[in-house]
């Protein structure tokens, strides 16, 4: 089948924070897997994990939220600063009811982010926070001048201001972070948002409010209504519960699943198209210009937790199948460029849908890692269009950036191979390189023992000649070809 490419006709920007993480106070999401303290045994900087960072530096995070999700709304900042030894120890009632000693707070989710070369989204709370709470952090984060709590910040050692763009008010406002109505929590955002300082006057806050959980169209629709106008972006939480609707009973084991459960997984995952295009449209209804957008910042797969481990801790494998996901996740939202500005992935480390499983001082990079090192090159790139068919089960996209054209294709079918033709229009004529990722297994994954079952190797099936790109795709694989 080929595939007629159009780079000449330049698409929407690709934003980079659609490969945004999350990162929450949630089993050993931070402590253990980012964070073991400066006196760890594991090797660290500054109390973060080397090969953590590493491997995250090679992926080029570009944004991280923190510090939840649910934990959020019941994190008071203030807990979380100042002398170690000092800080006050809270339970963590969301995931596991754990003693938090808030050892890793704001200075250190800072100092994350400067030794992987990633921007802050806070998520500030609103279930359990209040106005001046949500402002005093604002006012000692990014408070140039002399101010109480830029004082403070001062006295426990940073003396410059950091930056700050992307600020969450309210998470999950319908469920967990306060059960409320759309029109109360669009009100109450309203009141909120207007308590931002603006101390940066060159970069301006971006503001998310919370939007909806899967297909909840009336949140959107009144949220838009009575909040439009005052946000930046709204947000979507979608997870990839492979059996269904059901939220808790359709869970189901990350490895040693039916291929019935392959299937199921993939037609939830698909359905991230649809929810994005009927979220986009309400959204244009009441912004045609497109001056907000959709941010996605909770997505990914959903299992039972990995035997024998804390139910609050949401520790799951990781498979080929995951990888498919990430995969055919990546392939919609490039499609929903103009409208989605940042997704944030659930979780980096240890929590569901991770880049990376720790146990002890060992690490592994996960299926989905390789597929967010895969698709690296289409950060801030342009899409470029295509027309023609493509086979069942295969999806495609395409960028173009610096005179590079990156082209990454997925096959989730469970046999077989599929070969696709692009046509370059005449403009590349060279590859610079070409990876694939795939597996015989469909659970395939690495483990603590064998951390290279399902890693990004060179490709090598395919033919440049006379202007056409022409790849052998094999089932259950990722391929990225770069082209000049
Ligand atoms: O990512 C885990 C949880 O899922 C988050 O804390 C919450 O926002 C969502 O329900």
């Amino acid at each position: 089948m080929t595939i007629d490419l159009l780079p000449k006709k330049k698409g929407p920007k690709i934003s980079k924070y659609l490969y945004g993480q999350f990162s929450e106070h949630l089993g050993r999401g931070i402590y253990g897997g980012i964070y073991v303290g400066p006196d760890s045994d594991i090797p660290n900087e500054n109390g973060m994990r080397k090969d953590v960072v590493n491997a995250l530096k090679q992926i080029k995070v570009p944004v991280l939220r923190w510090p939840g999700g649910l934990f959020a709304d019941t994190y008071h900042w203030m807990d979380g600063i100042g002398p170690k030894d000092k800080r006050k120890k809270i339970v963590n009632t969301n995931w596991g009811d754990v003693t938090e000693n808030n050892a890793f707070g704001t200075h250190e989710y800072f100092e994350l982010l400067r030794q992987i070369g990633a921007e802050p989204y806070i998520a500030i709370n609103m279930g359990s926070g209040t106005i001046r709470e949500m402002a005093e952090w604002i006012e000692y984060m990014t408070m140039p001048g002399e101010s109480p709590m830029a004082d403070l910040r001062r006295k426990n050692g940073r003396k410059d201001p950091w930056k700050l763009r992307f600020l969450g008010i309210g998470n999950e406002a319908w469920g967990g972070g306060g059960q409320m109505r759309a029109e109360y929590y669009s009100d109450l955002y309203r009141q909120y948002q207007s308590f931002v300082p603006q101390y940066d006057k060159d970069h301006p806050m971006y503001k998310v409010a919370c939007g909806p959980s899967e297909d909840d169209y009336e949140w959107t629709d009144k949220v838009m209504k009575i909040a439009g106008p005052f946000l930046n972006g709204l947000s979507l939480h979608y997870y990839t519960l492979p059996a269904g609707e059901d939220w808790v009973s359709s869970k189901t084991s990350a490895t040693g699943f039916s291929e019935d459960l392959w299937w199921k997984t993939i037609k939830r995952t698909k359905k991230m198209d649809e929810i994005v295009t009927k979220h986009s449209n309400i959204m244009d209804h009441y912004d045609p210009e497109k001056k907000s957008d959709l941010v996605i910042d909770e997505w990914g797969t959903w299992y039972d937790v990995e035997k024998g481990t804390n139910p609050g801790f949401l520790f799951q494998q990781n498979t080929i199948r995951d990888a498919m996901v990430a995969a055919i996740n990546f392939n919609i939202f490039h499609k929903h460029a103009d409208r989605l500005y940042m997704a944030n992935i659930a979780q980096t480390v240890n929590v569901l849908q991770s880049m990376l499983l720790t146990d002890g001082p060992k690490m592994i990079k996960t299926p989905t890692y390789y597929v967010f090192d895969m698709y690296k090159n289409h950060m801030d790139a342009q899409r470029v269009d295509g027309f023609g068919d493509v086979p069942e089960n295969v999806s495609y996209t395409a960028s173009q950036k610096n005179g590079q054209l990156t082209i990454s294709v997925v096959n989730y079918n469970l046999d077989g191979s599929e070969k696709l033709d692009f046509d370059l229009e005449n403009q590349f004529g060279k590859v610079v390189s070409a990876t694939i990722l795939t597996a015989n297994k469909m659970d395939a994954h690495n483990t603590f023992d064998n951390l290279d079952v399902v890693k990004e190797e060179k490709y090598e099936d395919y033919q440049l000649s006379n202007d056409n790109l022409s790849i052998q795709v094999p089932n259950k694989s990722v391929i990225t070809v770069v082209l000049k």
